[in-house]
């Protein structure tokens, strides 16, 4: 089972959990608030763990609303259907959640001063895991196989778009002091300098033992733990709990025990193409 998809302004979305009007919402009415932090990513990217690490800093490390509150309540996709009640709900500075790329954004946020967190990672290990997400989760379609999961990444032809230009898109506002970006493999490595950076750039100031706080109730056994964050709560109709866990694995690098040799050769020579004229390099690039 699966929900039917439909394109917006070339972008696939999924019917019952957005429509044109849920977009479009975003797009033209949101009113973006000079507080908000925004949680963008493109799927599978760490959207969670930083809704998990966000949460935190906003209490000061107390675990109480993450333990408290699902995730999908404190930090909500704006681009949904729910989402207009679930902001009415938010308290401030609200955390929003988002995978829309840049052109499909809030043009309110353009005009304010809000701010965005836009984490990004090894686009192999992405795959994987939606290959694995695709199965449980039915907003996603399951490709045939894995290899045609990856000819339809390079392709753009998955939900919420391409990944190539959902990063290109972003990385225009690399400069800007109002964006912040992070990979999730900086965030595996170094997850407290991580965590202190996120509160440079936030302007929150934490002592050490908040800090290490946040570390610890945003590890992934913490939040595996934690049915406010493991994403148990969803009812059956959304995602298959018999077929997997959300939480699945949480390493880097997982993609060697998936992909070919000519998977990944074929997968680098499209990356290497698709990515030239960005000028910028990445820690998973060690063609
Ligand atoms: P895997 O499927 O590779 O395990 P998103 O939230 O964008 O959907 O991303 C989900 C991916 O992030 C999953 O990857 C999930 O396990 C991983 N993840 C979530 N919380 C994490 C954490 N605290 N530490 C490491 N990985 C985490």
């Amino acid at each position: 089972m699966s929900f039917d998809h439909f394109e917006y302004k070339g972008v696939k979305f999924a019917h019952k959990v957005h429509s044109e009007k849920s977009i479009s919402y975003v797009e033209n009415e949101l009113k973006v608030l000079d507080d908000d932090i925004f949680n963008v990513t493109y799927p599978k990217s760490g959207t969670n763990w930083m809704i998990e690490i966000l949460s935190l800093i906003k209490h000061n490390g107390d675990a109480t609303v993450c333990q408290s509150i699902s995730s999908y309540e404190r930090a909500p996709w704006q681009e949904t259907i729910d989402f207009p009640e679930q902001e009415k709900k938010l308290t401030q500075p609200r955390i929003i959640s988002s995978h829309l790329p840049h052109h499909l954004f809030a043009k309110s946020f353009f005009k304010s001063k809000a701010k965005i967190i836009y984490t990004m990672r090894n686009p192999k290990d992405i795959i994987v895991s939606l290959f694995h997400f695709t199965k449980i989760l039915y907003i996603f379609k399951e490709s045939e196989n894995f290899q045609q999961l990856i000819e339809d990444f390079v392709n753009g032809n998955a939900l919420y778009g391409s990944w190539f230009d959902h990063v290109k898109g972003w990385m225009q506002m690399k400069d800007d002091s109002r964006f912040f970006f992070i990979t999730y493999e900086e965030l595996l490595k170094d997850p407290r300098g991580s965590v202190v950076k996120l509160c440079k750039f936030l302007g929150k100031q934490l002592d050490d033992a908040q800090i290490d706080s946040v570390v610890k109730h945003s590890s992934f056994n913490s939040m595996k733990e934690n049915k406010m964050s493991n994403w148990t709560q969803l009812t059956s109709d959304i995602l298959d709990h018999a077929k997997g866990s959300f939480l699945r694995k949480g390493v880097s690098g997982d993609w060697k025990t998936h992909f070919t040799v000519a998977q990944s050769e074929y997968f680098d020579k499209i990356y290497q193409e698709k990515m030239k004229d960005l000028n910028m390099s990445f820690s998973w690039e060690q063609f």
